[in-house]
């Protein structure tokens, strides 16, 4: 055999036995939505958790988490949440709420506030404040009617900016137009946050949330300590 054709066939011999035997391959186009859902939802991990608060055409105040959250741009500053359909194809609450009055406010979690959040995560009816049944407290927001829930670390006051709508959920993009952060938290003469003290939960998959506290730092140069002072955060 010749040297060529000898390197070939150990180079492919390489990458069969790497693309076979360690990765197991899905196709997503011949799998139910259902089994990408809980392949994406448990795979996309840690989530951040928006508990987003909003008001209903009956004027009850509803409060729900969503872990399809994140932010996606600051000029302008926009954050989306993403929100399925019920079985009967019905909207849940804090969806219909949206539509109705475009506002809605999205409070961060921390571990003192979780086992609330993640209660109001049941489906109550519409008629019934979570905020009253798990026993967190509303206040006045600044800038939307929607009222923000005192225990939480961190608020951001939206107004919808757009929407999308899939065959299966609406994803909300809403920008922020002001924030409120528990005492401590910002530095508003340097813009950095004190990470130190701010503590969110997020989402592991299924009923499984995590800490954010086991945190490290890594350097931009190999083998230098990393810099724990950086331009927006304080560790
Ligand atoms: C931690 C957590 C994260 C959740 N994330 C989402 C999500 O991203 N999208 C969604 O549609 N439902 C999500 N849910 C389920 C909703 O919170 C739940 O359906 C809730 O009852 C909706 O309330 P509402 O009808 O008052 O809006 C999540 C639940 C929990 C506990």
């Amino acid at each position: 055999m010749e040297w060529g054709s000898a390197a070939f066939l150990f180079w492919l011999r390489c990458h069969l036995t790497f693309t076979k035997r360690f990765m197991t391959e899905v196709n997503f186009d011949q799998i139910t939505s259902y089994e990408r859902y809980k392949l994406m939802a448990s795979l996309i991990v840690p989530r951040p958790i928006a508990l987003v608060t909003s008001l209903g055409a009956n004027g009850v105040v509803n409060a729900a988490p969503f872990s399809m959250f994140n932010m996606i741009g600051e000029d302008p500053p926009i954050l989306m949440i993403s929100i399925n359909r019920l079985q009967d194809g019905q909207l849940k609450d804090t969806a219909a709420n949206i539509l109705h009055n475009r506002e809605f406010v999205v409070h961060m979690s921390d571990e003192p506030m979780a086992q609330k959040m993640h209660a109001c995560g049941k489906a109550f009816p519409s008629d019934v404040s979570e905020l009253t049944a798990v026993g967190l407290t509303p206040g006045p927001s600044h800038t939307v009617k929607p009222p923000r829930i005192l225990e939480a670390p961190i608020a951001f006051e939206c107004v919808l900016h757009e929407k999308l709508e899939t065959p299966s959920r609406y994803v909300f993009i809403g920008r922020i137009q002001w924030l409120a952060a528990r005492d401590g938290l910002i530095d508003t003469k340097a813009w950095r946050v004190n990470l130190k003290d701010y503590r969110p939960v997020a989402r592991f998959g299924a009923s499984f949330y995590t800490r954010t506290d086991d945190r490290f730092a890594i350097s931009d140069n190999e083998g230098e300590l990393p810099n724990v002072n950086t331009a927006i955060d304080q560790m």
